[in-house]
Protein backbone atom coordinates (compact mmCIF):
# COMPACT_ATOMS: atom_id res chain seq x y z
CA UNK A 1 0.00 0.00 0.00
CA UNK A 2 1.17 3.85 -0.52
CA UNK A 3 2.02 5.84 2.26
CA UNK A 4 -0.89 8.17 3.14
CA UNK A 5 -0.20 11.35 4.81
CA UNK A 6 -1.80 14.36 6.22
CA UNK A 7 -1.16 17.64 4.48
CA UNK A 8 -2.68 20.41 6.69
CA UNK A 9 -2.87 23.71 5.28
CA UNK A 10 -3.27 26.61 8.11
CA UNK A 11 -3.72 30.58 7.96
CA UNK A 12 -6.00 33.66 7.36
CA UNK A 13 -9.11 33.46 5.43
CA UNK A 14 -7.96 34.54 2.36
CA UNK A 15 -4.54 33.15 2.62
CA UNK A 16 -4.85 30.96 -0.31
CA UNK A 17 -5.41 27.81 1.28
CA UNK A 18 -7.87 26.71 -0.85
CA UNK A 19 -5.96 27.55 -4.06
CA UNK A 20 -3.25 25.90 -3.10
CA UNK A 21 -4.83 22.94 -1.97
CA UNK A 22 -6.95 22.02 -4.99
CA UNK A 23 -3.52 22.75 -6.97
CA UNK A 24 -1.59 20.23 -4.79
CA UNK A 25 -4.54 17.96 -5.12
CA UNK A 26 -4.37 17.90 -8.93
CA UNK A 27 -0.19 17.41 -9.42
CA UNK A 28 -1.42 14.44 -6.84
CA UNK A 29 -3.81 12.97 -9.09
CA UNK A 30 -0.93 13.10 -12.02
CA UNK A 31 0.87 11.25 -9.70
CA UNK A 32 -1.33 8.31 -9.60
CA UNK A 33 -1.92 8.79 -5.54
CA UNK A 34 -5.09 8.68 -3.71
CA UNK A 35 -6.24 11.58 -2.20
CA UNK A 36 -9.25 13.94 -0.25
CA UNK A 37 -9.40 17.22 -0.18
CA UNK A 38 -10.86 18.28 3.43
CA UNK A 39 -12.02 22.58 2.80
CA UNK A 40 -12.95 24.31 6.62
CA UNK A 41 -15.94 25.60 4.26
CA UNK A 42 -17.36 22.69 2.50
CA UNK A 43 -16.69 20.42 6.69
CA UNK A 44 -19.06 22.81 7.68
CA UNK A 45 -21.49 22.10 5.66
CA UNK A 46 -21.50 18.98 6.64
CA UNK A 47 -19.68 17.32 9.67
CA UNK A 48 -19.44 20.29 11.25
CA UNK A 49 -22.64 22.09 10.30
CA UNK A 50 -24.28 23.75 13.36
CA UNK A 51 -20.55 24.94 14.43
CA UNK A 52 -19.62 28.64 15.08
CA UNK A 53 -16.66 30.38 15.27
CA UNK A 54 -15.55 30.51 19.47
CA UNK A 55 -12.67 28.89 20.28
CA UNK A 56 -14.54 25.76 21.39
CA UNK A 57 -16.40 24.82 17.95
CA UNK A 58 -13.47 25.85 15.79
CA UNK A 59 -11.38 22.53 18.41
CA UNK A 60 -13.98 20.74 17.77
CA UNK A 61 -14.02 21.43 14.30
CA UNK A 62 -10.09 21.23 14.09
CA UNK A 63 -10.48 18.16 16.12
CA UNK A 64 -13.31 16.28 13.38
CA UNK A 65 -10.89 17.18 10.56
CA UNK A 66 -8.26 15.88 12.23
CA UNK A 67 -10.05 12.64 12.57
CA UNK A 68 -11.11 12.05 9.50
CA UNK A 69 -7.82 13.24 7.84
CA UNK A 70 -6.20 10.62 10.14
CA UNK A 71 -8.61 7.50 8.84
CA UNK A 72 -7.45 8.85 5.57
CA UNK A 73 -3.98 8.77 6.14
CA UNK A 74 -3.71 5.27 7.51
CA UNK A 75 -5.28 3.95 4.69
CA UNK A 76 -2.55 5.21 2.70
CA UNK A 77 -4.66 8.50 1.32
CA UNK A 78 -3.02 12.01 1.63
CA UNK A 79 -5.74 13.76 3.32
CA UNK A 80 -5.27 17.81 2.59
CA UNK A 81 -6.78 20.07 5.00
CA UNK A 82 -7.73 23.95 4.07
CA UNK A 83 -8.93 25.31 7.39
CA UNK A 84 -7.54 28.11 9.77
CA UNK A 85 -7.26 26.31 12.30
CA UNK A 86 -5.96 29.57 14.12
CA UNK A 87 -5.23 27.48 17.34
CA UNK A 88 -1.66 26.28 17.89
CA UNK A 89 -2.89 23.89 20.96
CA UNK A 90 -4.96 21.37 19.16
CA UNK A 91 -2.76 21.58 15.77
CA UNK A 92 -0.17 20.55 17.77
CA UNK A 93 -1.94 17.79 19.63
CA UNK A 94 -2.95 16.53 15.92
CA UNK A 95 0.92 16.66 14.85
CA UNK A 96 1.33 14.73 17.51
CA UNK A 97 -1.27 11.99 17.46
CA UNK A 98 -0.87 11.77 13.21
CA UNK A 99 1.14 10.09 11.29
CA UNK A 100 2.64 11.40 8.95
CA UNK A 101 1.35 15.39 9.30
CA UNK A 102 2.62 17.58 6.99
CA UNK A 103 2.03 21.15 8.70
CA UNK A 104 1.74 24.05 5.86
CA UNK A 105 1.64 27.48 6.72
CA UNK A 106 -0.18 29.69 4.04
CA UNK A 107 1.13 32.99 5.10
CA UNK A 108 0.11 35.96 3.70
CA UNK A 109 -0.14 39.34 5.70
CA UNK A 110 -3.30 40.35 6.94
CA UNK A 111 -3.59 43.23 5.54
CA UNK A 112 -2.99 41.83 2.40
CA UNK A 113 -6.07 39.29 3.15
CA UNK A 114 -8.10 42.28 3.72
CA UNK A 115 -7.26 43.46 0.54
CA UNK A 116 -7.68 40.66 -1.66
CA UNK A 117 -11.57 40.36 0.68
CA UNK A 118 -12.44 37.33 -2.10
CA UNK A 119 -15.38 36.54 -0.25
CA UNK A 120 -16.21 40.07 1.29
CA UNK A 121 -15.98 38.98 4.80
CA UNK A 122 -13.11 41.03 5.87
CA UNK A 123 -15.49 44.49 5.46
CA UNK A 124 -18.56 42.59 7.03
CA UNK A 125 -16.15 42.14 9.69
CA UNK A 126 -14.70 45.35 10.26
CA UNK A 127 -18.25 46.64 10.16
CA UNK A 128 -19.12 44.63 13.57
CA UNK A 129 -21.37 42.53 10.77
CA UNK A 130 -18.96 39.43 11.34
CA UNK A 131 -18.11 38.61 15.31
CA UNK A 132 -15.00 36.39 15.93
CA UNK A 133 -13.51 36.91 12.58
CA UNK A 134 -10.26 35.64 12.57
CA UNK A 135 -7.35 38.22 12.45
CA UNK A 136 -9.97 40.67 12.84
CA UNK A 137 -11.35 40.31 16.33
CA UNK A 138 -10.24 36.86 16.82
CA UNK A 139 -7.21 35.18 16.93
CA UNK A 140 -4.63 33.69 14.67
CA UNK A 141 -1.76 31.74 16.47
CA UNK A 142 1.20 31.08 13.76
CA UNK A 143 2.80 27.49 13.75
CA UNK A 144 5.86 28.11 15.17
CA UNK A 145 7.84 25.01 13.37
CA UNK A 146 6.18 24.23 10.49
CA UNK A 147 7.18 22.18 7.46
CA UNK A 148 6.80 24.29 4.75
CA UNK A 149 5.75 28.42 4.65
CA UNK A 150 3.90 29.52 1.46
CA UNK A 151 4.41 33.11 1.21
CA UNK A 152 1.48 33.65 -1.01
CA UNK A 153 2.11 37.48 -1.10
CA UNK A 154 5.67 36.71 -2.75
CA UNK A 155 5.01 33.68 -4.96
CA UNK A 156 2.21 32.61 -7.46
CA UNK A 157 0.27 29.89 -6.54
CA UNK A 158 1.74 27.13 -8.47
CA UNK A 159 5.23 28.16 -6.87
CA UNK A 160 3.88 27.55 -3.28
CA UNK A 161 2.02 24.07 -5.34
CA UNK A 162 5.99 23.13 -6.15
CA UNK A 163 7.23 23.98 -2.65
CA UNK A 164 4.73 21.27 -1.20
CA UNK A 165 5.46 18.67 -3.84
CA UNK A 166 9.13 19.08 -3.50
CA UNK A 167 8.44 18.50 0.32
CA UNK A 168 6.59 15.70 -0.30
CA UNK A 169 9.40 14.06 -3.05
CA UNK A 170 12.14 15.03 -0.44
CA UNK A 171 10.37 13.28 2.57
CA UNK A 172 9.66 9.86 0.06
CA UNK A 173 5.80 10.71 0.22
CA UNK A 174 5.78 10.64 -3.21
CA UNK A 175 8.13 10.22 -6.05
CA UNK A 176 9.35 12.01 -9.12
CA UNK A 177 8.82 8.14 -10.93
CA UNK A 178 5.01 8.57 -9.94
CA UNK A 179 3.99 10.53 -12.79
CA UNK A 180 1.03 8.15 -14.95
CA UNK A 181 2.81 7.08 -18.32
CA UNK A 182 0.86 6.74 -21.46
S1 LIG B 1 -11.71 27.10 11.63
O1 LIG B 1 -11.27 28.27 12.42
O2 LIG B 1 -12.73 26.31 12.32
O3 LIG B 1 -10.58 26.27 11.16
P1 LIG B 1 -12.74 27.01 8.95
O4 LIG B 1 -11.53 26.95 8.10
O5 LIG B 1 -13.47 25.73 9.20
O6 LIG B 1 -12.38 27.75 10.33
O7 LIG B 1 -13.80 28.00 8.31
C1 LIG B 1 -13.40 29.27 7.93
C2 LIG B 1 -14.33 29.85 6.88
O8 LIG B 1 -15.57 30.21 7.47
C3 LIG B 1 -13.74 31.14 6.34
O9 LIG B 1 -13.00 30.89 5.15
C4 LIG B 1 -14.94 32.00 6.07
O10 LIG B 1 -15.41 31.76 4.77
C5 LIG B 1 -15.99 31.49 7.04
N1 LIG B 1 -16.21 32.30 8.25
C6 LIG B 1 -17.42 32.70 8.69
N2 LIG B 1 -17.31 33.35 9.86
C7 LIG B 1 -15.99 33.36 10.20
C8 LIG B 1 -15.26 33.86 11.32
N3 LIG B 1 -15.87 34.48 12.34
N4 LIG B 1 -13.91 33.69 11.35
C9 LIG B 1 -13.31 33.07 10.32
N5 LIG B 1 -13.94 32.56 9.24
C10 LIG B 1 -15.29 32.69 9.17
Amino acid sequence: MRQGAIIWLTGLSGAGKTTIAHGVAQELLLRNCLLEVLDGDVVRTNLSLGLGFSKQDRDTNVRRIGFVAELLSRNGIIAIVAAISPYREIREQLKKTSTNFVEVYVNAPLCVCEFRDVKGLYAKAKAGQIKHFTGISDPYEEPLNPEIICQTNKFTPQQCVSQVLDYLEQQEFISALDFVTK
